[in-house]
Formats: structure tokens, sequence, C-alpha cells
């Protein structure tokens, strides 16, 4: 009999879920990915079912076992990492969500976004939440669902309801209904959190007319949350140890655990992170400040500059503007175009994320000639995103006064050598790139195997995490600075135009 053990864990991302077992030296042994069905009712609303997340994760979790002939009992703990702030409200008795999940880019609250920060809240929300206000994060959504749904409110009030970020509802759905809760991660994407106390802020929730008998408990991050129910894995109970939002489970799969050290995702959109440690750093300059984990006793926070397009402005190429068939083509056409051709593409599609936060600034494309080709157009959009992860960075430098030694990176983007080396460029400092191609479920795996004992400590678990790929920058100074310049001025113009 096989009896080796292994971690499982679900990365129930935006547009796909997938589950994945890893073994002892963090190696990826079986793995099965759903795509996640998205749901566009109306321009700029995005949502996406509940009960089909959930299904699709179920499904992972089983074919994931299947594929290889692993057994329910080899599985020593079971962790989730997932997309953040997509809010989903379901009855407590049916299990029957009342509405589809608001999904984190949904525009579709950024009028009630606006009149709260008009009404002069914006600096309470952010010295106890860490966050800016805006239509991204949870707490808008749930206003809404509350506001729009019929006898949401009352049935709310009643404690028919309950609200939670998707691992609360697969959470939920992995016990049976026995385990309502989530982690601080988590709970500081609400914007209903207060980072400080750790519990959701009644001040806030009376603003937004929240009831707070409908919020799930909130436990660290390295919790032993309860066990999978009666009838997944054939009733077999898996430990569930640890949840974290996807960003900072990458943080954690990246190691990046130390105060100062910084990590960029390329996903969806790309989300940098740095460790600022046991002490939350509140940004003067447009950045949120979050709860990186909870592990081990103690809280950990984060500084987060969250930008909205990045991969999918290279899915754009390919499905919208059709200059593309796939994305490793991008790569060759940036290495046939001129060095530097003075064209810019800001893929402000659904307004622009940190430093900016400007919810009304669209796309757009500066410095045309008619001798423009698309193999320069497909490099301007590559750039653009290294010009916004260097926008980060350096508000990023200035809230902390750390100077970034290198930039851990992971992602699909990643593999795009070319703008690995461009991003090293701009930047002036070496990126490191994880050999590993799914840190985030590395990141969970770690966490819920060291919560189980599978990993005795992190020095056991830092031996699976060593291998890098190394970009070293090699552009002139002077170089740097004309080509971030010119970035400049087309971010400015953009949120200048009024279509
Ligand atoms: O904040 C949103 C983020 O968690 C989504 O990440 O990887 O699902 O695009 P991803």
């Amino acid at each position: 009999m096989n009896k080796q053990r292994y971690i499982m864990v679900i990365d129930e991302g935006t547009t796909s879920a997938r589950a994945i077992v890893f073994n002892h030296q963090g190696n990826i042994v079986s793995m099965s990915q759903k795509s996640i069905k998205q749901y566009f009712p109306h321009p700029g609303w995005v949502e996406q079912d509940p009960v089909e997340i959930w299904k699709d994760v179920e499904s992972a979790l089983i074919e994931a076992l299947i594929k290889k002939n692993i057994e329910p009992y080899q599985i020593q703990s079971l962790g989730i990492a997932n997309q953040r702030e997509t809010a989903v409200v379901w009855n407590k008795d049916t299990g029957k969500p009342i509405c589809k999940a608001i999904v984190w880019q949904s525009k579709q609250t950024s009028k009630i976004s606006d009149q709260i920060k008009e009404a002069g809240y914006s600096k309470m929300i952010h010295h106890k939440t860490g966050l800016i206000i805006d239509s991204y994060f949870s707490a808008t959504k749930l206003k809404w669902i509350l506001d729009h749904v019929p006898n949401a409110r009352e049935d709310a009030e009643a404690g028919k309801l309950l609200f939670g970020t998707v691992d609360t509802w697969l959470l939920w759905n992995l016990t049976g209904g026995k385990v309502f809760a989530t982690d601080y991660s988590n709970a500081s994407r609400t914007m209903m959190f207060n980072i400080h106390t750790l519990k959701w802020d009644p001040q806030i929730l009376r603003l937004l007319k929240i009831p707070s008998q409908m919020l799930p408990k909130v436990y660290p991050s390295d919790h032993l949350y309860g066990h999978t129910g009666d009838y997944t894995f054939e009733g077999l109970k898996i430990p569930i140890t640890g949840i974290m939002g996807d960003q900072q489970a990458s943080l954690f799969g990246q190691l990046a655990l130390s105060p100062g050290m910084v990590k960029n995702t390329y996903g969806t959109g790309a989300f940098i992170m740095m460790n600022t440690g046991e002490k939350p750093i509140l940004s003067d300059n447009g950045l949120i400040t979050t709860i990186a984990y909870g592990f081990d006793g103690k809280v950990n926070y984060a500084l987060e500059g969250s930008i909205f397009v990045a991969g999918s402005a290279i899915q754009w190429l390919k499905d919208g503007m059709r200059i593309i068939n796939d994305p490793g083509e991008s790569e060759v056409m940036a290495r046939e175009a001129p060095n530097h051709c003075g064209v810019y593409v800001v893929p402000a599609f659904s307004g622009l994320g940190a430093p900016y936060w400007n919810q009304q600034t669209r796309g757009a494309v500066f410095g045309l000639t008619r001798g423009t080709t698309r193999e320069e157009f497909v490099k301007a959009t590559l750039n653009s995103l290294a010009y916004q992860t260097k926008d980060v960075l350096r508000t990023m430098q200035k809230d902390t006064h750390i100077d970034l030694k290198n930039l851990n990176v992971d992602g699909g983007a990643t593999k795009n050598d070319y703008l690995m080396q461009f991003q090293a460029d701009l930047l002036g400092i070496p990126i490191h790139r994880a050999v590993v191609s799914e840190v985030t479920a590395l990141g969970i795996a770690y966490l819920s195997g060291l919560a189980s004992g599978y990993w005795k400590d992190l020095d056991e678990v830092k031996r699976c995490g060593e291998k890098r790929d190394e970009f070293k920058p090699k552009m002139s100074v002077k170089e740097r600075n004309h080509y971030y310049l010119g970035w400049l001025n087309a971010v400015k113009a953009a949120q200048v135009f009024k279509g």
C-alpha cells in the first residue's frame, strides 16, 4: 500500500479553480484545474455563480486524487487560497446563494464608494482597515446586495443570511455547513475589519448598515478550521489547517516572510506586496495596508499595490485586438520591435488601481506615428506591466524608506523573459523568478503543512523553495529614467481624457 502522505490545496482564483497535491519536497504530485465562468450582466459588472465555484472546486479535488490514485487518507491536511474581496451571500438554512457573487473586479458599486468618500469617511476607513475606499473591496458589494436583492436586508437582520469571501463559502461547503469562518488576511480585504483590533469594526458596520450576525468568525491563517464533511472525500475527515487570500499565499510561497521582502504576482492583475513585519504601516501615497497572515501566534502586515490589468492586457492583445495568437508570441514580437519606439499603452481598462486610484480613467495609447508597427504595440503593452510595477515599488520605497534589494516574481507573465529583463532594467534591481509555477498554491501548502506538522518548521520549508532564475539589470540609468518619464506623462494624460 502506498503510505506516502501529502498536502492538498485549493487555489480558487478569478478565472480558474485548481486542486493541487504537494509532496514533502514541495513538488506537485497531482493537479486538476477547472475554468470559472464569468458573467457580465452590465458594462463594468463582473459576477460569478457561487454554486458553480463550489462544484468546480469539488470536482477538481476529486479529479486530482483520482488522477494519481491518491487515497483521501493520504492527505495530511488541506489548505485554501482564494481570489479575495469577491462577495457571496447565502441562506443559512438552505445553503443557497441569494444572488450571484460580486467579483472583486466589478465596478457596480463605484457610486456607493464615491458617496462614502464624499461623506468624509476616507480617513476613518483608512485608519481602521488600512484600505482606500473603492468598489474593489467587499463592503460596498455586500451593501449593494442587501440594498438590491428582495428581502435581503430583513432576512440578514433576522439572522437568516451569511456573508463570506470565497474562502468562507468553500469552507462552509467543505464542512457540510458546520464551519462559518475566515482568516485575518481575507477579512482584511472586506473594508469592514479593523486590522489593529482584529475584529469586525462596529462603526463601519453601522455606517454601511451591515448586520454583524451575518459575518464569519475570524481566525489566524494557520488555524484548525474544521474537517471535511460527511460526503466529501468519502466521509473521510481531513483537517483544514490553513486559509489565506491568494496574494498573501503567494507572498508566503515566495518565502518573503521578513520585513522589507517584496513579491509581485503577474496574474489577471498584478499584486505587489511588501512584508512589513508585525507593525502595520499606513501609506500616505495610495498603497493599502493589509494583513499578510496570522501565523505561529503572530500577525504580519503588508503594504500592497494592486494593479487591475496586467496579464489581462496580454489576453486583450490576443482576444480583443487579435494581434497575437497566443501569449508566448508577444515575447517574440517584443524582441523584434526597436529598442525605444516612444509608444505607451496605458491599460486602464477598469480604472487605475495603486497608486492612482482613479475609477474613471480608461485605457489609452500614446506616441503613435505612421510607422508604428504591431510589434511596437505589443512591446508597449508588455512594458506597461513593468511600468505599473515600478509605480507601485517607488511608492513603497517612499512609504517605508526601505531600499529594495530584489523583486521576487511569479505568475503567468513571468514566463516572458523579455518582460522580466525589461522589469529588471526599469527597476535597476535583480528580478528573482520562482522556478515552481504554482507559488500561490505552494504558499498555502506550506502554511497548512506547517500547521498540521507535515513540515517541522520554516527551515525545512525553506529548503523546498531555494531555486530561482535571476534577471540582472543592464540598462543605463539615463535610459531607464527617459523611458519612465514617458510613462508618467502617458498616465497623466490618460487621466485627463474625458470621453
Ligand atoms: O484581489 C484580487 C486577487 O486576489 C485576485 O487574484 O490571481 O485570482 O487574479 P487572481
